[in-house]
């Protein structure tokens, strides 16, 4: 590592960041994902390396560049990232799950193109992957911090601090998609972090950098404490 972080805040520190959507296989040439962009969890990798961390991207498929001094893993499907989760989990001090994970599969990739058959309509039967957060959060020892995110159309403060307990979390990031310019597709992003305690902290809309100095801040403080 030449790069020169003594003295920054995250000095020593090891952290995982995933990011991107996740691509599960139909057929050889078709796959079910969704519209994240990668952005926030690049924008998070970035910042915790300026702030001295040593920073593995976990990425599902995106058009960003990967950040300049950070270790890039290029992955397709959930279980893919699964595996490469568990891989880098247990050294790490800092764990944000930004990817936009699919919460189902098909059961079964076809090995050749499905063809269109006249007429009909076309079922494909999906199971649900294993939910990543939730088997880290089961792994986290003590010392360990683990940061979800929440992305909600209703009940979002009930529903994430839900996801806060079930799956462990020392925090969660709770997307709005209610505000204009927000969401996870564009480069702005309002944010309300609620910790174990349920206290929340309201953000106004930002560029996705700024949001990504925000959530910094709050891991910080969580370990200095
Ligand atoms: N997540 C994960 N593995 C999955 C699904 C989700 O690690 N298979 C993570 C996401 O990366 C995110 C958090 O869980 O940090 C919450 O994701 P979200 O989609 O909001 O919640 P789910 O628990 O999947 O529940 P639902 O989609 O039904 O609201
Ligand atoms: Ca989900």
């Amino acid at each position: 590592d030449t790069y020169f972080t003594e003295g920054l805040p995250l000095a020593n520190k090891k952290a995982l960041v995933t990011a991107g959507p996740t691509h599960e296989a139909i057929d050889p040439v078709r796959y079910i994902s969704n519209h994240s962009s990668g952005k926030m969890g690049y924008a998070i990798a970035a910042e915790l390396r300026r702030l001295g961390a040593d920073v593995t991207l976990v990425s599902g498929p995106t058009d960003l560049a990967p950040p300049e001094a950070v270790r890039h893993v290029a992955v397709t499907s959930a279980a893919d990232m699964l595996e490469a989760c568990l891989t880098h989990f247990t050294e790490a001090d800092i764990t944000v799950m930004g990817a936009a994970v699919a919460d189902y599969t098909p059961k079964s990739v076809a090995d050749l193109k499905i063809k269109k058959n006249e007429g009909k309509n076309l079922g494909i039967e999906l199971v649900k992957t294993t939910d990543i957060l939730a088997t880290l959060g089961k792994r986290k020892q003590k010392g360990q911090v683990l940061i979800g995110f929440a992305l909600e159309t209703h009940d979002e403060h009930a529903n994430a601090i839900d996801k806060l307990r079930r799956k462990n979390l020392d925090f969660i990031v709770l997307n709005s998609m209610r505000d204009e310019g927000a969401g996870f597709a564009g480069d702005h992003n309002k944010i309300t972090i609620i910790d174990k305690h349920a206290s929340m902290e309201v953000f106004e809309l930002k560029p996705k950098t700024a949001v990504a100095q925000d959530i910094c801040t709050r891991i910080i403080q969580l370990l200095d404490s």
